[in-house]
């Protein structure tokens, strides 16, 4: 059985809706994963939403309304719609009150127990609600008589209670061991430095259990803790592929065909959960870490990152409805190199969309078709070559699989923008404006329309990751369905191969792919 290329974003909190920080990361895994499906492998999306916790539980009460109401209505009426709007392509959607995870948490934790991995203890210590973390005096800051949380800017609370703890401490030299030998597992560079030094400063053993409130996972050995929510959380990514399942069950075979993942995606501010905790776990479980864990940067507003709590948090329907979806996916993988901070600002954003999606790619185009309907009354004529064109291309290619496959969107998708302006460059050269007007020139005319539509063909394959709705109008456009099949079906790696377009195939005029854009009120 070949492995499932495995990709996960973090479960987010339901404590209120999707902001575009949270679509950030979840756009990234859908671009990620729609090219790996494009290079032709098997590939398992997984997103879904994290529902325990006391952040959660005071919001619901604060509400008026049992938890699991509160993270019902979220759910449906918030969060999943919010990727249906913005196209994602998610294979499964893990919520961790469901009875698969919610199971297969306590029978592996209990595994843990008879293993000798958990013990218990007391833990007094400061605590914030808006991580869902036990704080240590480095993630603290004094302010007054008062330490505050240094990510929320909010005070601690001091938790005193009899807790159930996980041996991390015995992991540390294992861990090191692991990034030493696989420094590729946590990525970028500056992001396994942190790890590592913390690591090397000293790690605690955690506790992994409440007493003082009740919405979470039962411990199943002691009937008066729930677990920590972030101990449940971290696990839904096994959990949600038939975690323990028995091998010949379902769960089992899914378990075998994914595990393990390839690509954890998860902002920096919850990078030790997952390069430190979640691996330690799964070694206790004996079971084999994450590939990569990679920790991108903030979306930021006023230097800060953007969040709900400090009411920063932007829907990202106010910014799809000015500039479309598929702008939106583009724009901030195209603008933030991933792995940087970086922040959002409505004119470089508008600057972009005019000049590179409406000016280069969207005019091209509609020029292309309006050119060939006119010149050749829509029907593609005969195959043609240009050396340059192609060499071009099969560079492109090159280069965006391997800055893809990367994670440097930034860099693949400027690549294939490149190719673009090569393109435009290419038809603004060749003026097939004036040949039309010379009749000997008919044929000079029909090779540039041809190479001109075969370009846009490769385009719309290297740019489908990325805006599959306007790559699909294009498609259409060009007639290549008749002759090439879905858009979705074309692989990477026939990119660069040059005269698919056939010869008669119809070309026709669709509305712009990007309008010019209104004034923004
Ligand atoms: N529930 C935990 C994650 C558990 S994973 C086992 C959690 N949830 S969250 O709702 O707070 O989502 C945090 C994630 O949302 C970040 O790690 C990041 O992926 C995304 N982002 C939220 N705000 C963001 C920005 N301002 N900028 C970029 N990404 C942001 O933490």
């Amino acid at each position: 059985m070949t492995k499932s290329f495995y990709v996960t974003t973090p479960i987010y909190y339901v404590n209120d809706a999707p902001h575009i920080g949270h679509a950030y990361t979840t756009v990234a895994g859908d671009v990620l994963t729609r090219w790996h499906r494009q290079r032709g492998e098997a590939v398992w999306y997984l997103t879904g939403t994290d529902e325990h916790g006391e952040k959660i539980m005071r919001t619901a009460q604060a509400k008026g309304v049992s938890p699991q109401e509160w993270v019902d209505t979220l759910v449906e009426n918030e969060w999943k719609p919010n990727w249906r709007a913005l196209n994602i392509d998610n294979d499964d959607f893990i919520r961790t009150t469901e009875l698969r995870h919610t199971t297969r948490v306590q029978r592996f934790l209990q595994i843990l127990k008879d293993s000798g991995h958990i013990y218990a203890g007391k833990y007094e210590g400061p605590y914030c609600v808006g991580c869902e973390e036990f704080k240590i005096p480095g993630d603290l800051t004094l302010s007054g008589e008062e330490w505050l949380c240094t990510m929320h800017g909010s005070p601690v609370e001091i938790i005193k209670e009899d807790n159930w703890f996980f041996r991390l401490s015995a992991f540390v030299e294992p861990l090191l061991a692991h990034y030493a030998a696989h420094p590729e597992a946590c990525q970028p560079e500056s992001a396994r430095n942190e790890v590592i030094s913390f690591l090397k400063s000293g790690v605690k053993d955690l506790s992994i259990s409440r007493s003082t409130f009740d919405w979470g996972i039962r411990v199943p050995w002691d009937q008066d803790q729930i677990f920590y929510v972030w101990f449940d959380a971290l696990l839904n990514y096994a959990t949600a592929v038939g975690l323990g399942d028995d091998s010949e069950s379902k769960g089992g075979k899914k378990f075998a065909e994914v595990w393990p993942p390839d690509v954890h995606l998860v902002g920096r501010e919850i990078l030790r959960f997952h390069a430190v905790i979640w691996p330690a776990m799964l070694m206790a479980g004996n079971l084999a870490t994450p590939k990569m864990v990679f920790a991108h940067g903030w979306l930021l507003v006023g230097g800060e990152k953007m969040s709900k709590s400090k009411l920063t948090g932007i829907i990202s329907s106010e910014i799809t409805n000015y500039f479309g979806v598929d702008a939106f996916r583009y724009y901030f993988l195209r603008a933030i190199p991933f792995g940087s901070d970086g922040s959002f600002s409505w004119e470089d954003m508008s600057a972009r969309y005019t000049s590179e999606l409406a000016n280069d790619f969207g005019n091209l185009a509609s020029r292309s078709a309006a050119m060939i309907e006119k010149y050749c009354a829509g029907t593609l004529p005969a195959i043609s070559h240009d050396a340059n064109l192609q060499a071009a291309l099969e560079s492109t290619v090159a280069t965006a699989d391997v800055a893809m496959c990367a994670l440097d969107f930034q860099s693949g998708i400027l690549a294939i923008m490149d190719f673009c302006k090569k393109v435009n460059g290419y038809v603004t050269e060749k003026e097939p404006w004036t040949l039309a007007k010379d009749p000997t020139k008919r044929g000079e005319l029909e090779e540039v329309l041809y190479n001109t539509a075969e370009s846009l063909r490769a385009l719309a394959v290297l740019l489908n990751p990325v805006m599959p709705a306007t790559c699909e109008i294009l498609w259409q456009s060009l007639g290549a369905q008749a002759q090439l099949g879905d858009l979705n079906e074309q692989k990477i790696n026939d990119i660069a191969t040059w005269g698919q377009l056939p010869e008669g195939a119809t070309v026709i005029k669709t509305p712009v792919l990007f309008p010019r854009l209104e004034v923004h009120a």
